[in-house]
């Protein structure tokens, strides 16, 4: 049996209806939208009903991804889902309530935590499944519904964040131009404490005292996670360009996690991007986590300007601290 290279079939997106803009946080907290623009290029993000859940989201870009690939439901052996804000903490998993809700049996499923860098954490699973041969055709999913731990009365993080899904299926094939050319997931826990969710957990199991000091929401050092971001990804992007043999130039779509246009513009503007490679999103859904990169994807899917045989150069940089990029060609079933 021949080499196998796992290969990026196809992309799909939820997001919810319901919008929060800058002016409607201008009447829930101290802050203006000219500070919002400025700081972060967020103008809006979309925001999950109450009975909508990660799963319900992620399943609906599921869905979209699997019928796009040409498979059916039950061609999928693995489901992959990068989330920080599962269905439920513990158990079950929300891969599983994914593969339950798009009727996905005999399936191996689980949830990976990398938050923001967690879709490509996924995508490095993905590979590592199919080009050993155990899996023939994986579902990828990043989701988050980031408002289930935001504080909505704490400026410094409220604005930034929104909810959404993205999904790709990832194939195996023995056509080496096709399949992923390279991919690099790292951590370094020593900056544990600059994106947390200090409860429910097993340092601080759920308790009256911990909601009552809001240990729940999403606790972040901004500013310190700026500056790691723009060094790490500035350098990761360069040695995974430079490994390879290519130039930013040769890179028609570079899709970067949408945390901060100030950080994606640092990054472009040290590699040279041209504004046309650079694929933005962050105005329209803020900050959506591990669901940022397959959403960014999608749109430029949906807008036609994703084509076959076109290489996508990620980058992401998140909670843990972790950070990744990749080089990976879009190469729908023919
Ligand atoms: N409106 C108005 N003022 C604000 C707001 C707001 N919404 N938020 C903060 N401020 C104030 C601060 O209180 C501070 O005031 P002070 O100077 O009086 O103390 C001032 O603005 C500057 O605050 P900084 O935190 O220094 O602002 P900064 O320019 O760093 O921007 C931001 C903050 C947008 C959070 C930025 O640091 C950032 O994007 N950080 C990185 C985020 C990131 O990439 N995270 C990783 C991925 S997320 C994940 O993994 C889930």
């Amino acid at each position: 049996m021949g080499k196998v290279y796992a290969a990026f079939r196809s992309i799909g997106a939820y997001v919810p209806q319901k919008v929060l803009t800058n002016a409607d946080f201008e009447k829930m907290v101290d802050t203006s939208d000219e500070w919002i623009v400025k700081r972060t290029g967020i103008k809006e993000r979309h925001i999950a009903d109450k009975d909508e859940a990660t799963s319900d989201m992620a399943a609906k870009a599921a869905k979209i991804a699997i019928e796009r690939a040409g498979l059916d439901i039950e061609d999928i052996d693995l489901v992959v889902l990068a989330t920080v804000t599962p269905d439920y903490f513990n158990m079950p998993s929300t891969a599983c309530l994914v593969s339950e809700k798009l009727g996905i049996k005999n399936v191996q499923a689980f949830d990976i935590s990398a938050a923001c860098s967690g879709f490509v954490y996924a995508l490095s699973v993905a590979k590592a499944f199919i080009e050993s041969g155990m899996k023939q055709n994986v579902l990828v999913i990043g989701a988050e519904k980031f408002s289930s731990i935001v504080d909505y009365t704490d400026r410094t993080t409220c604005v930034l964040f929104g909810d959404g899904a993205g999904a790709a299926v990832i194939g195996a094939t023995k056509n080496k131009e096709e399949g992923f050319l390279d991919i690099h997931a790292s951590a370094d826990g020593t900056y544990w404490d600059f994106l947390i969710t200090p409860s429910p957990g097993s340092v601080n199991p759920a308790s009256c005292e911990a909601i009552e000091q809001g240990l729940q929401y999403v606790k972040m050092k901004g500013n310190e996670t700026f500056k790691l971001a723009v060094k790490t990804l500035t350098k990761d992007v360069k040695e995974i360009l430079k490994k390879n043999n290519l130039e930013a130039g040769d890179i028609p779509h570079f899709v970067p996690h949408q945390a901060n246009y100030r950080i994606i513009k640092a990054v472009g503007d040290s590699l040279g991007m041209r504004d046309d490679q650079v694929v933005l999103t962050v105005h329209k859904y803020g900050n959506t986590s591990a669901a940022s990169i397959p959403m960014a994807i999608n749109d430029i899917y949906e807008e036609g300007r994703l084509k076959s045989g076109e290489m996508m150069l990620l980058d992401t940089f998140g909670g843990g601290l972790t950070w990744a990029s990749a080089l990976i060609p879009f190469a729908p079933a023919k």
